[in-house]
């Protein structure tokens, strides 16, 4: 014990993070116990590393970046969007796809506390994000005879309530050991000085690490082990916020296989040049996404001869990996972006400070930088009333009732 602090008092000391002690002395055994193992976990190098990086403008002025090449799905006749459908059918029946969903956010931007697959909406009928997911597998069953696996990535904060939700919805009828759940990984919040920040309990004020993290943790999980035992060959990674997604496509199976591309991701048109979507690239020749929080106003307006958007295929979250390239992706770091959010901790003197104003740097790494490392990559745009109705915001843009009007009148058309 006595060594364990001594050793963690040195390590803070090289870092200048001696800080994290504060309240120490104020703590039972358990609890100095647990904040020595935090410590203990921490990659200070990681963190000095992408603390130094914020003083960095990211620019992509470095980088050579190019409209990307898509295939429109309504562009393909009905003879090739047959015979892509029966690729993909074949290896859905065969129990080739698995599905997984990122969950691991709170529904901060809806207002309301609690895992955001749990947030309830009223389309005919209340039902949670989750359900609605569901419903799309148990649909993907009726026709094709097979339960498709279903992997739910959550993080620290909400992973026991994510649980107890399943278990209390009777797993919504799906058969449970289809169902797993995985937690994906954190980072320790940094104040704009640099310091690792203390919770307000005088422990290491961590936050989930992005979905980025999605790769490692199925690997350190063993949930990608798990997959290749039951001879998975594609996983679809989607968020948790979209009512529309579609999870089980046959076409877009098909198409990677046609292709031979390990990965293939969905995209809708950009609706304007601030609409709060990343779009797809090339950078530097590699499929890439720019995000809608670090694109240029430049690059996000710039039009074409016909007056039309350049960067418009939007990322809805929709992408799919064969499951050797997820072997390959997972064992690589992806960068860190960086992040200004509002952080209540304890100070150095042990004292709360309690922020109305961006105070502390949340860093996280995002699912589609994996998608630089790829020879190549399919995309496939879908139509937005088909594909995408995102839950994001409480009103207006993206919220509740612009998502269930697209849901009502997607289903009224089926
Ligand atoms: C995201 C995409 C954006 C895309 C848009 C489409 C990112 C960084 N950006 O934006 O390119 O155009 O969706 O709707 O994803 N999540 C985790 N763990 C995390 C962070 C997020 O599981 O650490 C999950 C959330 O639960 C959610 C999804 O990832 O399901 C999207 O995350 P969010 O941060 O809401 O991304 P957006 O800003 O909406």
């Amino acid at each position: 014990m006595n060594l364990k602090y001594q050793e963690v008092k040195n390590t803070l000391k090289k870092y200048h993070q001696e800080h994290l002690l504060v309240n120490y002395n104020n703590m039972s055994d358990k609890e100095k116990e647990k904040l020595l193992s935090q410590i203990s976990e921490i990659n200070f190098e990681l963190i000095k590393d992408i603390y130094n990086k914020t003083k960095e403008t990211i620019t992509f002025e470095n980088s050579k970046i190019e409209p990307i090449d898509c295939i429109d799905k309504s562009d393909l006749s009905k003879e090739e969007k047959e015979k892509l459908d029966s690729i993909g059918d074949e290896k859905i029946k065969l129990g080739k796809l698995a599905v997984v969903t990122m969950a691991g956010g709170q529904g901060t931007r809806l207002g309301y506390d609690g895992p955001k697959g749990t947030f309830i909406l009223d389309v005919k009928e209340k039902i949670s994000l989750f359900e609605i997911l569901c419903k799309k597998l148990i649909q993907a069953k009726e026709k094709y005879g097979i339960y498709v696996y279903w992997y739910i990535m959550t993080s620290n904060e909400n992973n026991k309530d994510t649980i107890e939700f399943f278990r209390k919805n009777n797993y919504f009828s799906y058969p449970k050991d289809k169902i797993k759940f995985f937690v994906q990984g954190e980072l320790p919040m940094v104040s704009l000085e640099g310091k690792i920040l203390l919770n307000e309990d005088g422990f290491i004020k961590f936050a989930s690490d992005g979905h980025g993290g999605v790769f490692e943790s199925m690997e350190k999980s063993g949930v990608l082990d798990e997959m290749k035992q039951n001879k998975i060959e594609w996983v679809f990674i989607g968020g948790v916020d979209n009512i529309l997604v579609n999870m089980v496509d046959n076409t877009l199976i098909g198409l990677a296989e046609s292709k031979k591309c390990l990965a293939a991701g969905k995209s809708v048109i950009k609706t304007n040049s601030k609409e709060k979507v990343g779009v797809f690239c090339l950078r530097d020749n590699k499929p890439s996404v720019i995000e809608y929080s670090e694109i240029s106003d430049d690059l996000a307006e710039l039009k074409d001869k016909k007056g039309e958007l350049i960067y418009s295929e939007s990322h809805i979250l929709c992408n799919m990996f064969n499951i050797k390239r997820l072997e390959i992706i997972s064992k690589n770091k992806l960068p860190y972006h960086i992040a200004k959010k509002k952080a209540n901790y304890m100070n150095e003197e042990g004292k709360i400070v309690i922020s109305d104003s961006p105070n502390a740097y949340k860093f996280e790494s995002f699912i589609f930088d994996a998608f630089t490392s790829l020879e190549s990559m399919v995309i496939m745009r879908v139509k937005r009333q088909d594909e995408f109705a995102p839950v994001k915001n409480a009103k207006g843009v993206d919220s509740p009732e612009t998502a269930i009007k697209l849901y009502n009148e997607f289903y009224a058309r089926d």
